[in-house]
């Protein structure tokens, strides 16, 4: 599909979008097969991702979760090209990943922007090589619309919140209209307020064009809030694989943040992760 098509509601658009669902039933948009990485260090071969196996539907939001060092950074530098696996094989859209290339864009926590470019040129950095300059300005004016930032065009980034900054980076990472966009923490640096419209934010922009989003985060509410299915990773000791164990959430986005379904996931994710819930026992238990 061409990388430019410049409206969420053209033809276009919705062509393409209903291309990548009729791919979807044959070809997984990311599919890892028994991936690992191992860093040479100082210290000797050090593992840090062993026998992952990981199939994500187009379309799917998927969050990788585990504790600090797990290795979520890399798996997502392994599925953007930004790495090269020392086991098994990572692909994007049925091919092979070797380099970084259009097919993925990645955000981080930081919204990386160049401080002396505006907000508009700083988004239009993520276009595909070749677009038209007329293109450029219309693909960015619609980008800058759909994480509300119009207003904010010509301002640098310095002169935005970083709330604002972040949404940027979010538009430059949506502007090559990637089969796959990975979040490494996108909403980590903020406010809890701002994290919460920005996670409102991400459902309203995958409900008008349900890109493949793998996000990393720490936050079990936000995997929960935001994911089709939350991937566990875990610190490797001897013997396991890197994958915990896999959860599917329950209900449509957007989802009631208070949703029982949900805490029950909430406390099992928790204690995957190592952290007591202290439940209380139910008054059946007290008798
Ligand atoms: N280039 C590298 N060389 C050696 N070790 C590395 C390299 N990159 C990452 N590591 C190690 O791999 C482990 C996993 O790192 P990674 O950044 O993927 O973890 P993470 O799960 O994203 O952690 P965090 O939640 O803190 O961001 C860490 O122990 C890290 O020190
Ligand atoms: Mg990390």
């Amino acid at each position: 599909m061409p990388a430019t098509s410049t409206d969420l509601r053209t033809p276009t658009a919705a062509q393409a979008s209903h291309d990548r669902t009729a791919a979807a039933t044959t070809t997984p948009a990311v599919r890892a097969v028994g991936l690992g990485r191992t860093f040479a260090t100082a210290h000797g071969p050090r593992e840090v991702l062993r026998g992952i196996d990981l199939d994500i539907r187009a379309g799917e939001i998927v969050a990788i979760l585990g504790p600090s060092g797990a290795g979520k950074s890399t798996l997502l530098r392994l599925i953007g090209g930004l790495d090269a696996p020392t086991a098994g094989a990572v692909q994007v859209s049925g091919a092979t990943v070797t380099d970084t290339d259009e097919r993925t864009a990645v955000a981080f926590q930081e919204p990386r922007l160049l401080p002396w470019r505006s907000i508009a040129h700083n988004v239009s950095l993520g276009l595909p090589r070749g677009t038209t300059p007329g293109d450029a300005r219309e693909r960015v004016a619609e980008l800058l619309h759909l994480v509300g930032l119009d207003h904010a065009a010509a301002q640098r980034p310095r002169e935005v919140s970083g709330g604002m900054a972040q949404r940027a980076a979010l538009a430059r990472a949506l502007a090559r209209d990637p089969d796959v966009l990975l979040l490494d923490e996108p909403f980590g640096a903020l406010d809890a307020l701002t994290r919460l419209r920005m996670q409102d934010l991400l459902c309203e922009i995958h409900a008008a064009r349900p890109t493949t989003v793998v996000l990393v985060t720490h936050d079990v509410e936000e995997a929960l809030y935001l994911a089709d299915r939350v991937v566990l990773l875990r610190s490797l000791d001897a013997g396991s694989a890197s994958v915990a164990r896999t959860l599917a959430v329950p209900g449509a986005r957007p989802r009631d943040r208070a949703d029982r379904a949900l805490a029950r996931l909430r406390a099992e994710l928790l204690e995957g992760l190592g952290v007591d819930t202290h439940p209380r026992p139910t008054p059946e238990e007290n008798r």
